[in-house]
């Protein structure tokens, strides 16, 4: 298959999209149903609802029936080996806290990857082709694919045009665990002062869209799961963003994102440079 071809790429972001989409209807039907907290993960408040095991259920039985030789990675287990060499990265509920509470940010986020031997845009050396994030609380689904670059409704997205940090809208996220989220205050408590804002909205994905969109300036965290970021990333990437890891050593062993226009995206990045490096080390 000529993997680059546009229409080849245009193809798999509609199907994204559709998956997205019906699955994003039925998790939003099963909210309005009641949700229980079905198990926690890597800490108590981080936490696994049915919901999140029958999506991703769903999304895999759908991408299996259009494309069964692409592999196959999900958040809650989902692992199938590629043949076409395309894995679909899968997270079927992005803001799963959002939706125990139902607040309405969250979403069925997947994307299309490749591992190519080019330069990865992804921690694992994974790069995003194509994909789609549905947010059905507000009925938004954002596409895009490589190239081609990201929609939201069929509508052409642009990042803002911020180009100073000290008046712009950062959002950013925190992991679950104790130890990573003191650390990310402390990140927080440096820049807050140095930008407009600070948002947290709770869902990775859905931050990286509203970039795009223009509706943030700009977006941070440390520790995200390729799941989190692989097609937001790119959605804001086609929409004019610049997706940055931190350039040095200073993290050892653990992605960093930072994502906005060029010029932001450079200058909050030194910002968080400058902010980690106060902290301990270890
Ligand atoms: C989480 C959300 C959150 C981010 C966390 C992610 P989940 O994903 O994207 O905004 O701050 O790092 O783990 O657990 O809701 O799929
Ligand atoms: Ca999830």
């Amino acid at each position: 298959m000529p993997l680059y071809d546009p229409a080849d790429l245009a193809s798999l972001a509609t199907l994204a999209g559709s998956v997205a989409k019906d699955v994003g209807t039925r998790i939003r039907a099963m909210r309005a149903e009641g949700v229980e907290v079905a198990n926690t993960k890597s800490s108590l408040v981080d936490v696994v609802t049915a919901a999140d095991r029958e999506a991703e259920r769903l999304v895999a039985e759908a991408l299996r029936a259009a494309r069964p030789q692409d592999g196959l990675l999900g958040e809650e287990g989902l692992s199938a080996p590629s043949e076409s060499g395309i894995t679909w990265v899968v997270d079927p509920i992005d803001g799963t806290v959002n939706y125990l509470y139902d607040l309405p940010a969250y979403a069925v986020s997947i994307a299309a990857t490749v591992e190519d031997g080019q330069p990865g845009t992804m921690a694992d050396g994974r790069r995003a082709i194509a994909g789609a994030v549905y947010v059905p609380a507000v009925d938004e689904l954002f596409t895009g694919f490589k190239g081609g670059g990201s929609r939201l409704n069929g509508l052409d997205l642009r990042v803002s045009e911020a180009r100073d940090l000290a008046l712009a809208l950062v959002a950013t996220g925190f992991g679950y665990t104790s130890k990573r989220r003191t650390e990310q205050a402390e990140v927080v408590r440096q820049l807050i002062p140095r930008v407009r804002d600070i948002r947290r909205m709770g869902a990775a994905a859905v931050d990286l869209c509203n970039l795009a969109a223009g509706r943030l300036d700009a977006y941070y965290e440390r520790g995200l799961a390729p799941w989190d970021y692989a097609v937001g990333a790119l959605i804001a990437r086609e929409a004019g963003a610049v997706t940055l890891g931190l350039a040095d050593d200073t993290l050892p062993g653990e992605p960093m994102l930072v994502a906005g226009p060029p010029a932001l995206a450079h200058d909050l990045r030194a910002e968080i440079q400058r902010a980690y490096a106060t902290l301990p080390r270890g």
